[in-house]
Order: C-alpha cells, then sequence, then structure tokens
C-alpha cells in the first residue's frame, strides 16, 4: 500500500463508524469476467444490487460484464435483473435498479480476443469520462483458474492493470489458487507479475462471514475466553463444514478438486487460523496477516497420514426425505471418478498454546445437514466429587461458535438435573445473532466486494496463506493420490466409517452437531 493510499485508509475491523457514517465507495467500474457462470449469477450480481440498495455505491458505478455471448448490454441487463430478483438479500426497489443499470456495459469477447480486451479498454474510458467512474477498475475474475494467464497477460497488454494518476487498478481473483504448493507459487507468481500484490484481492468468502470476523472479537474483546484458550484447559478443536447438497450439475468444475482442495485449503485452515493465532499488536492489515502467517506456518498435518486423516465419496442415500443418487451417478462425473466429497485432517499446531491439542477438520457434501462449526472441546475436570453414577451423563466442556446456519456461539457445561439426587447432565447456554442484533447480517460478498472497492485488505489472504495453506495440505493430497480410493458413505449420514475411527482411536468423538 502506498502511503497515500495508507494515509486515507479506513480499518475494516477498528472502523466504529459503519452505522453513523457508513463506508461508501466511490467512483469505479467493477468488470466480471465469467459474467454467465453460476457464482456471478447467485453472489456477485445480487451482491452489487444489495449494496445499491444500501447506498454503499456510488452514483458514478459501472459493472461491465466480458463473456463470448452476443449479448447487448440491454441483454446484460436482463441476466442481471432475473438474477437480483432471484437471489438479492435486501427488497427490489425500482428507483435503485434504474440508477444501477444506467452503468450496465457489456463486451463480447473470448479470452484469447485482443481486439475484445481493446473494445474493454475502451468501454472503459468511455464511462470513466461519461459516468465518471474516473480510472478506477476492478477486475473480478471469476472464470476457471485455466483462464487466469490469459486474462491476467490481457489486462497487462491492453493496459488496464497499470494505474494511472491517482487512479486504481484492482483484481480480484475467486478460489482455487492452484491445486497444491507449486502451482499456486507459480499462479502467485503470474499475479504479481501482472499486479503488485496491494492490488490483489483473493476471495475467501469465509471471511466476509460476519460469525467469522466475531472470532476475533469474541477472542480479544473479552476477558474470560483467552485465559483457557490454550493446552491448559483445551483437549481438542473440531471444525466442520458440512453440506446436505450434491454435485449434480458442478462436475466441471469439482471432479479432480475434491472436498480437501475445495474446502479445506482455504476456508477450514482460514478458521484455524483464526481459532489459533495469537492476539495481534493491532487490527492493521499487515499485523493481522503476521499473525496468522506465523500460526500457519506452525502447523503442519498430524501422522500418521493412514490414522490422522479420512476421505470418502457419497453413495446413494436419503435426504430431506428424498431418495438421492451417488456422486458417480450425478450428472458431470464419470462412473470411475475418485474425487473425495468428505475430507478430515488433523493438524497440529506447534507452539507453547496449543502443544498436544489436535485440530480436526472435516466437511463433505450431502452430510446429515447444513452446518458450519468451531468447537473448542475443553478437557475433563481434574477431580469429579460425584459418584460415576452421578456424571454418566456428563460429557466435556465445550465453546462452539456457530458459524451458520443459526448464527451464534454456544457454550455446553454440566448442570445438576432438577430433583432430590445429584445428577449432572449436559446443558447449553445460546448466545444467537437472530435474537441479539436488530441488523440482519450482510452476505460474505456485500462486505467483501465493497472492500475492494474500499482498496481494504484486511479480509483478504495473502500469497504467504494462501503458500502456507497448500503446505499444511499437500502431504495428505500426495498420500491420498497413492493409496487406494475414497471410503463410501451413505448420503444423509456423517461420513465414511474411517472418519468415525479417527477419533474413536484416539479416545474422541465428532460432536453431532
Ligand atoms: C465454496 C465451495 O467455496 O463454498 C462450495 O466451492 C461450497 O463447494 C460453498 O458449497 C459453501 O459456501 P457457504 O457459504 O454456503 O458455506
Amino acid at each position: 500500500m502506498s502511503t497515500a493510499e495508507a494515509s486515507t485508509w479506513h480499518n475494516p475491523l477498528r472502523d466504529k463508524r459503519d452505522k453513523r457514517m457508513p463506508r461508501i465507495a466511490g467512483p469505479c467500474a467493477v468488470v466480471i469476467f465469467g459474467v454467465t457462470g453460476d457464482l456471478a449469477r447467485k453472489k456477485l450480481m445480487p451482491a452489487i444490487y444489495d449494496l445499491a440498495n444500501r447506498g454503499l455505491l456510488p452514483p458514478s458505478f459501472a459493472l461491465v460484464g466480458f463473456a463470448r455471448r452476443d449479448w447487448a448490454d440491454e441483454d446484460f441487463g436482463q441476466v442481471v435483473y432475473d438474477a437480483v430478483k432471484q437471489h438479492a438479500r435486501t427488497p427490489f426497489r425500482q428507483e435503485v435498479w434504474d440508477r444501477l443499470a444506467e452503468g450496465f456495459r457489456f463486451v463480447q469477447g473470448a479470452f484469447d480476443d485482443d481486439e475484445a480486451f481493446g473494445h474493454l479498454a475502451e468501454t472503459l474510458h468511455t464511462l470513466d469520462v461519461e459516468r465518471g467512474t474516473n480510472g478506477n477498475h476492478a477486475f473480478y475474475l471469476s472464470i476457471p483458474p485455466k483462464a487466469f494467464p490469459q486474462v491476467l497477460e490481457q489486462l497487462s497488454r491492453s493496459g488496464l492493470a497499470a494505474k494511472d494518476g491517482d487512479s486504481w487498478s484492482r483484481v480480484v481473483i475467486e478460489k482455487p489458487f492452484g491445486h497444491d504448493l507449486s502451482s499456486a507459487e507459480e499462479l502467485n507468481g503470474l499475479v504479481n507479475s501482472v499486479f503488485p500484490e496491494s492490488s490483489v484481492f483473493r476471495i475467501d468468502h469465509y471471511l466476509g462471514k460476519e460469525t467469522v470476523q466475531n472470532i476475533l472479537a469474541l477472542r480479544f474483546a473479552n476477558e474470560m475466553f483467552e485465559p483457557i484458550w490454550n493446552a491448559h484447559y483445551v483437549d481438542h478443536v473440531q471444525i466442520t463444514m458440512a453440506e446436505d447438497i450434491g454435485l449434480g450439475g458442478r462436475g466441471g468444475y469439482y471432479d479432480g478438486v475434491g472436498a480437501a482442495r475445495d474446502v479445506i485449503q482455504n476456508h477450514l485452515i482460514q478458521l484455524l487460523a483464526l481459532t489459533a493465532m495469537e492476539e495481534p499488536v493491532s487490527f492493521s492489515p499487515a499485523e493481522l496477516q503476521a499473525e496468522k502467517i506465523k500460526v500457519l506456518a506452525a502447523s503442519r498435518l498430524a501422522e500418521p497420514l493412514d490414522q490422522t486423516t479420512s476421505r470418502g465419496q457419497y453413495a446413494a442415500g436419503w435426504q430431506g426425505g428424498e431418495k438421492v443418487v451417488g456422486l458417480l451417478d450425478e450428472e458431470g462425473f464419470s462412473q470411475t471418478s475418485t474425487t473425495e466429497t468428505f475430507a478430515a485432517i488433523t493438524v497440529d499446531v506447534d507452539t507453547r498454546r496449543w502443544a498436544g491439542v489436535p485440530f480436526y477438520l472435516r466437511t463433505g457434501k450431502r452430510l446429515g445437514r447444513r452446518v458450519t462449526e468451531i468447537a473448542l472441546v475443553f478437557k475433563r475436570a481434574p477431580h469429579l466429587p460425584f459418584d460415576a453414577t452421578m456424571t454418566e451423563e456428563l460429557g466435556k466442556n465445550a465453546l462452539v461458535i456457530r458459524v451458520q446456519p443459526d448464527e451464534g456461539i454456544t457454550l455446553r457445561f454440566g448442570s445438576k438435573v432438577p430433583g432430590n439426587a445429584m445428577e449432572v447432565r449436559d446443558v447449553s447456554m445460546d448466545f444467537s445473532y437472530g435474537s441479539a442484533f436488530a441488523e440482519e447480517s450482510p452476505e460474505a460478498y456485500e462486505r467483501l466486494i465493497l472492500d475492494v472497492l474500499l482498496g481494504e485488505p484486511s479480509l483478504f489472504p495473502v500469497n504467504a496463506e494462501v503458500e502456507l495453506s497448500w503446505k499444511i495440505l499437500d502431504p495428505a493430497l500426495e498420500y491420498w493420490a497413492s493409496h487406494g480410493t475414497p471410503d463410501s458413505y451413505e448420503s444423509g449420514t456423517w461420513g465414511p466409517e474411517s472418519a468415525f475411527e479417527m477419533l474413536r482411536r484416539v479416545g474422541r468423538e465428532w460432536r453431532r452437531p
């Protein structure tokens, strides 16, 4: 970040003015590559409308779609309209829509079409003058990674990657950031040869979730959690991201990628970093990143990998009362696909705070229900002055951060069951966002797109974090590649038997969220 940028920069995590004086983006244009894809339709276009509806986009805002379709600006406008009508979070308001739609442009072309990029540059320059976007451009690459090099090269060649005077040019990259450490290094090298790191915004949409940002508030704004947030009290940590949906139709992206690369490498390892890191000196992006990088550098897979990891692929089963097919019968997957739809790993964090405390990370499709949570499971009290029969139903204390759905925090602890006997059983104390706050949480993409436009980097993983995450995961990927195929699990259950065995072997069990 230049000194000029730094002096006008407001830290989103420290910025108390959000409500009194909302942070509004300055004049700019957003260009979406991959405008016909699912992400653009379901998340990006609705988020842009929601930002406009919340008054967070300037009048001088433009949205440019780039794709091969033979569309006029109006056709593109219709696509955005349909996406907004179907997926926007906030109510539709005609006047907001009309103002926003005036800034829609479509550029037709393929990624190898020099002329189309020339046309894109002209379109942006015209918008700069006519709509007042002032040369500020964000390029959102919502495209398959194999297309990154070509688009980056074109942005560089057409001069669009370069800043002009006070204006800015930023690139937004969707995952996957490579498929292992060496490909990530190559990709980062390529990106940084066109854009300086301060202009690169890598999206990990989990970091845009309110509940994920709240991990830092919970830990560092309170006195009562941090003293027990360590190996003296914590037995182990479970980070779960479970989905009930299957993968029909997503084969093109998912086949050959799998659950570990799709979710563990990014979302779950970021959750681990926020849970395990030390208190940052401040919430400046550099200080935050420094702490995340430190804890990731201290993290590694526990071994032996045949006992500390598990992977599975869903077979047919029942979900929500309906019969569903297995992965191999889903549209877009071959009958011989060995792609895992469930993955679990054990990570050791080699620091004084966490020595001996395993972090279990698991994710999967077609599991029992959709839930993401981080559970700190505490050790048992060193001494229980009760007869064993009195505490038969007492489990381990747990602090559970409910990332989604039903966002909030649960504390599990033992309580006396009413009655004459001293019988102790687990109970829950709940904090729920829904009942504690009147404000509805914005969608992760609203927050992240706004931060890109404001040039606020705190919620975007930097190069080093991405590479360290691959370094942690790579040994499991290599091990799996040379050791058989994923275990099968029935749709609607909580994963393959090997995942249960992974914890049972060490005297623990997965929480049933
Ligand atoms: C994406 C993954 O990053 O996250 C998808 O590629 C997954 O496979 C999605 O379904 C889940 O996001 P969320 O916000 O619904 O938990």
